[in-house]
């Protein structure tokens, strides 16, 4: 594939078609993290309202990392996964003490802090902060099978390598935040589980999937 005929494609799309959500609107790195770790077992339409007052009561790290514990779980309520926000608020706490109020950079120090996998740190450091790393979820591996007609089982841990590595040598490094966001956005608006839109999709020329017509084939996926 032409990688920077890709690239152009999809972060063009991106710069046009995105859609306007309340974490989009600036890059900093405690509410990058907070809408993160909110969008990884719940849908964007659920999370918005939760996103706007988390903020409006915990408008910054510090601010969240003072607060009690009831006071956290309030604010988290009929989201679910409550381990999320505990793990978040011990982690915002580490952050404070720590790192002095300021979310690290680097993939190994971010990563040290508590429910931080590789999908929060990549996400987190590109749109953050402008590194190459990747952020590879369920969506961004549906999307990347069918570009590159990668057969790996996405059930399946190991697989997540593989698609990090081809994020890795698609990245679009003059924009890493956009390039990770578009490949989410694309999964989010085109490259759909069922039925993607193909006719609509801006990559569908560099589409290894597309070209067989596999697309429904794909991505691979065993055991839940
Ligand atoms: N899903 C996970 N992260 C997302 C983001 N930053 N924007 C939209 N959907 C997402």
């Amino acid at each position: 594939m032409d990688i920077e005929a890709f690239q152009n494609d999809l972060v063009q799309w991106f710069q046009e078609e995105q859609r306007n959500l309340p974490w989009r609107k600036d890059n900093d790195a405690y509410r990058v993290w907070v809408s993160e770790v909110m969008l990884q077992q719940t849908r964007v339409d659920t999370v918005i309202p939760y996103y706007n007052r988390f903020l409006e009561k915990f408008p910054t790290i510090e601010s969240f990392a003072d607060a009690d514990e009831e006071s956290i779980l309030k604010v988290w309520e009929g989201l679910g996964y409550y381990s999320r926000v505990r793990n978040l608020h011990t982690a915002a706490k580490e952050v404070v003490s720590k790192y002095g109020g300021r979310v690290p950079d680097t993939k190994e120090e971010i990563s040290k802090l508590k429910g931080v996998g590789p999908y929060t740190a990549g996400a987190v450091l590109s749109i953050a902060y402008g590194k190459p790393v990747p952020a590879v979820d369920g969506n961004v591996m549906r999307v990347l099978s069918r570009i590159l007609l990668i057969t790996d089982d996405i059930a399946k841990p190991a697989s997540r390598k593989i698609f990090e590595e081809a994020v890795e040598e698609l990245m679009y490094h003059d924009h890493p935040s956009h390039f990770n966001q578009a490949l989410m956005e694309l999964g989010a608006l085109i490259c759909t589980p069922s039925s993607p839109s193909c006719l609509l999709c801006p990559v569908r020329e560099h589409c290894q999937a597309f070209a067989k017509g596999v697309q429904e084939q794909l991505p691979v996926k065993t055991r839940k």
